[in-house]
């Protein structure tokens, strides 16, 4: 079949797009409200096979300090199908995991790799790689922010509320609509704050006391959203479910949270997405978790296997999201 080169397809030459080359994502928030839009409108492009595009041998390293299934696979997957390949950099493995400094290791790897993928704790360390290195740094999760999560998660809600006949988006169409994520004011929630905020997407979270998102994210969501949307904290599940259009939760205890795991269970107590919240919701309303779940905790078996969940969905799209945002960072 004739593969299109990028300049062959409307939505891969959009000037909007052309502004990324090069860049890193550290936050979702270092992308503008238009180019959120036009690399979920690529990845959908990609999606559905109206776009191909072949980056020419291209190499994605991955640092990855913490546990991966879906960003790992999906940035591999996605790297391979732009004729590129990845390099598999646990630190484990490197002279990383031995103390090398990071502005070292980020100059090397920046004459070796077209661009890094970064999982790892802190946000600072995560900033410290895109300073030295030479090539594009993109977040793969960090203790404050996921924020190739949130694109995959807005293409789900696109893909629900709207999309097309012809499976392309009309975004537009998600302004005004209301995502609620209930459970931990963690990484995930402060991606979807930003990432809602840039879209016109009402996002509500709600959290115990105690457990709410940064205040610092808070007020830049705020920020961004510009007065197109709402930004709020709510401390009561029902009301923070009411009418929503999608519901979202992730796990109580994130990664290096382990030993807070039981205290936390006590803190969250009531704060299950079941069945019951559901019914609050919009009656269109879809299920989202990022994956991997606690049933019985954060999310009910019957919420996550219901046929409002679309999580397998959301773990896919974090293919074509990634897949859009490297050709984007990558292209010509
Ligand atoms: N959702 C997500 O980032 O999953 P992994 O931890 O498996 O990459
Ligand atoms: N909040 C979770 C997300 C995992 C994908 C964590 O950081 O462990």
């Amino acid at each position: 079949m004739a593969v299109p080169s990028a300049a062959t397809s409307p939505r891969a030459s959009h000037p909007v797009l052309a502004g990324l080359k090069g860049r890193d994502l550290l936050s979702s928030a270092d992308l503008s409200p238009a180019e959120t839009e036009a690399l979920l409108l690529l990845a959908a492009d990609l999606k559905t096979g109206r776009t191909h595009l072949d980056l020419g041998g291209r190499s994605l390293g991955l640092i990855f300090s913490k546990a991966s299934t879906r960003t790992r696979v999906s940035f591999t997957v996605a790297m391979a199908r732009l004729g590129g390949q990845t390099i598999d950099l646990n630190p484990s493995v490197t002279q990383v995991g031995r103390g090398e400094p990071v502005a070292d290791t980020a100059r090397v790897l920046s004459r070796y790799v077209d661009a890094l993928a970064i999982r790892t704790f802190a946000q600072a360390e995560l900033a410290e790689y895109a300073h030295w290195a030479t090539v594009p740094v993109v977040n793969a999760l960090t203790d404050l922010e996921h924020p190739c999560q949130a694109l995959a998660d807005y293409l789900t809600l696109a893909e629900h509320f709207a999309a097309a006949p012809d499976g392309s988006l009309e975004l537009e169409r998600l302004r005004g609509l209301t995502l609620a994520y209930v459970g931990d004011g963690n990484n995930v929630a402060h991606s979807l704050m930003l990432g809602g905020a840039l879209l016109g997407v009402n996002v509500r979270i709600g959290c115990p006391e105690g457990f709410a998102p940064s205040p610092t994210v808070l007020e830049q969501a705020r920020n961004l959203a510009q007065g197109r949307c709402s930004i709020e904290v709510l401390h009561e599940p029902v009301a923070a479910v009411r009418g929503a259009h999608g519901l979202y939760t992730d796990v109580w205890a994130s990664m290096g949270q382990e030993q807070e795991q039981a205290e936390r269970e006590r803190a969250f107590a009531g704060w299950c997405l079941d069945e019951a919240l559901i019914a609050e919701a919009d009656s269109r309303a879809i299920v989202l978790h990022c994956l991997p779940a606690h049933r019985g905790e954060e999310i009910s078996a019957g919420a996550i296997e219901g046929s409002a969940s679309r999580v397998f969905d959301q773990a896919e799209n974090r293919l074509h999201a990634q897949q859009a945002l490297l050709a984007a960072l990558l292209g010509d």
